[in-house]
């Protein structure tokens, strides 16, 4: 429960992040996450130094716009040490249609946020219009019939955030014996 209610996106980080190594090991962990028959439709790929000024600069040139636009592009994956990109990889499979899949992908890099917080890391999922860029795709080898869902930004969690708010579960769950009765299938119907 804790690392669920406790685990909230970190918008600043700093140095360091987790190792290559244990990064590997909680990546490990998420494969866990609920995956119809094991496609582990996902990949991942870690920026960190210079590789990051290398997307920075890949961002102001896509961003285009006046001087201070291209640099504040460029200064975005300079927002944390690590940056973990999230590349959805589809699986032609007969009996596990796409968006199974991406759900896989989600339950997985959900899990990989939750496993980082349990580790005392602060991350945040970011995306925006550059993952859908041709020449940012392209620098990050994303392939054709791929889609790069964001970048998991990840680090030392720096300044303070608020606790989430609790949400009200209660509208969302209802016993099937609330639903009306007319309109469940009579015997005929059901055969
Ligand atoms: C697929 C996905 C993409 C997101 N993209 C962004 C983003 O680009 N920028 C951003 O500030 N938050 C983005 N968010 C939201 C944050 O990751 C985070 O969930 C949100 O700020 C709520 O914070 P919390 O996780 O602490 O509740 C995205 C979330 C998801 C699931």
């Amino acid at each position: 429960m804790e690392a669920v209610l406790g685990r909230r996106s970190r918008p600043r980080l700093t140095e360091p992040a987790p190792d290559d190594a244990e990064l590997l090991d909680l990546v490990g962990a998420a494969l866990t996450a609920p995956d119809h028959a094991r496609l582990a439709p996902w990949r991942l790929v870690t920026l960190r130094g210079e590789d990051r000024e290398a997307l920075g600069a890949r961002f102001a040139a896509s961003t285009g716009g006046d001087r201070a636009a291209r640099d504040r592009a460029a200064g975005k994956p300079l927002r944390a040490p690590l940056l973990v990109t999230v590349v959805f990889c589809p699986k032609d499979h007969a009996k596990v249609p796409e968006w199974e899949q991406l759900a896989s992908a989600a339950a997985a890099v959900h899990t990989l946020l939750l496993l980082l917080h349990g580790n005392g890391w602060g991350a945040i999922w970011r995306t925006g219009h550059l993952t859908e860029d041709r020449a940012v795709r392209r620098l990050l080898g994303v392939e054709d019939g791929e889609r790069l869902l964001g970048w998991l930004y990840v680090g030392t969690p720096a300044g303070t955030v608020p606790p989430r708010p609790n949400a009200a579960p209660g509208p969302r769950v209802r016993p099937f014996r609330h639903l009306r009765t007319e309109d469940a299938p009579t015997k005929e119907t059901h055969a």
